[in-house]
């Protein structure tokens, strides 16, 4: 369930190209659950018609400030009381400044400036990217930044000028998404959670390794969602260029064996162990004292021993916490799943398929969650909004009185055969 399920969203338009996306942001804000109601500046009105707002949000259009029909000829004031909170998609440059400047001169920016306190103010800016990097508009930005208004984007990429730049405005479902996480439940303060995260690499030599595509964007994904859902988060990660989430204290580890380390350094009083870094399955035997140099035969052998296997050692501690495992396949997802939740003792398994265009690296994912007794099955999405309604899943395990949705069904005991790793 989204977090934007029975929220009231006032969707202010303003006049650029990037208003033609709006139906399916609406759309896409209804199919999470939310109420939408829609106030179009003038301007907006000559690139999409109220009317195609109005079906789409199934409510009434607004677009004028002395509106005669109002109830009480008060529409700005009744529609400031209304919203849980309110995004301008597109917002335009002129939006940005008439709100840093705190024009009341229609009724989008009338209403603005009437919101309660705590009412979310969301931004998608969509321009040129000039317009964009315009001194004006960047002292505007840092205005309602510091007013605390929340910006959505913009993103790169071309634009409909027909130059590239800084200035699209955010896909709708991503401004969903964005809105979305405004709204989150708190659902898992009080709890400590570790997350692995990344690839391992195993030296073969000083400057060699065997390492994989990970890339690590699931994992800190988690750790960010967890974050903002009230937890004590500890990311050991594995080596990646991805940012430090807020609020989440970071262990850099490099090997198999040192990630194993820092997690049981830090097991003790964790609720919740997440094991999301593809951890290397074999490592060399004899790491090369110096780099190695080419020999006489056309080949050359590597002799490899198993890795620590560090989510079955967490499962195996006599006091252990929630266990999470992923499970990245090529072939057999369900089965190679089911195998490892049962063979190393897991209270979830999350598997996902790698190799093709989602995955490693993407930052998209689809995920199949099984548990004993249960499944759910996630469909593509960004893996910052996987890893929210994942962390809800858990939540709901450790505590089912907090999510009675959740998704229950009978799951086959897979055949016994040998642990994947
Ligand atoms: C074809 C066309 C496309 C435009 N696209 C944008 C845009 O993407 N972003 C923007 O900031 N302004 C854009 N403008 C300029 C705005 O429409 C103009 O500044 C207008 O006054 C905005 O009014 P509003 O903020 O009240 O909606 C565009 C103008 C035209 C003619």
């Amino acid at each position: 369930m989204s977090s934007l399920s029975g929220k009231r969203i006032l969707l202010g338009i303003s006049g650029g190209i990037a208003a033609y996306k709006t139906p399916e942001l609406v759309r896409r804000l209804r199919d999470a659950g939310a109420t939408v109601r829609v106030v179009m500046t003038h301007a907006a009105t000559t690139f999409i018609t109220p009317l195609t707002l109005q079906a789409t949000s199934g409510n009434p259009v607004h677009t004028e400030l002395l509106d005669h029909t109002a109830e009480a000829g008060m529409g700005h004031i009744e529609l400031s009381r209304w919203p849980d909170a309110v995004l301008i998609a597109p917002a335009t440059a002129n939006r940005m400044a008439r709100l840093a400047v705190g024009l009341a001169d229609d009724l989008l920016s009338t209403l603005c400036l009437a919101l309660a306190e705590g009412v979310p103010l969301c931004l998608a800016p969509a321009m040129n990217h000039r317009m964009w990097s315009a001194p004006a508009t960047m002292h505007n930005r840092d205005t309602l930044l510091a007013r605390g208004v929340h910006l959505f984007g913009p993103t790169n990429g071309p634009q409909a000028c027909g130059e590239v730049g800084l200035g699209r405005m955010e896909e709708p479902q991503h401004l969903v998404e964005d809105l979305a996480r405004l709204f989150v439940r708190p659902w898992l303060a009080g709890q400590s959670l570790l997350i692995t995260a990344g690839p391992t690499r195993e030296a073969l030599d000083p400057v060699r390794f065997l390492s994989n595509r990970s890339s690590g964007k699931m994992g800190y994904a988690l750790a960010a969602a967890a974050a903002a859902m009230g937890a004590q988060v500890t990311l050991v990660t594995g080596p990646t260029s991805l940012p430090t989430p807020p609020n989440v204290r970071r262990i850099d580890v490099v090997s198999a064996q040192e990630m194993l380390g820092a997690v049981l350094d830090h097991i003790r009083d964790c609720g919740i162990f997440i094991a999301c870094a593809a951890v290397a399955d074999y490592r060399p035997v004899v790491t090369a004292p110096h780099k190695i140099k080419k020999q006489g035969e056309n080949t050359m052998a590597l002799v490899l021993e198993r890795t620590e296997d560090i989510v079955a050692t967490v499962s195996a501690l006599p006091q252990r916490p929630f266990v999470v495992g992923f499970a990245a396949e090529t072939e057999q997802l369900e089965a190679n799943a089911l195998k490892k939740l049962h063979n190393k003792g897991l209270d979830m398994v999350v598997a996902n398929w790698v190799g093709g265009e989602i995955g490693f690296e993407s930052d998209d994912n689809a995920l199949q969650i099984y548990w004993a007794g249960g499944q759910k099955i996630l469909a593509r999405a960004r893996k910052s909004a996987l890893a929210y309604t994942l962390l809800e899943l858990i939540a709901a395990r450790l505590n089912p009185g907090l999510h009675p949705g959740l998704t229950s069904g009978h799951i086959p005991t897979p055949a016994p055969t040998g642990a994947t790793a």
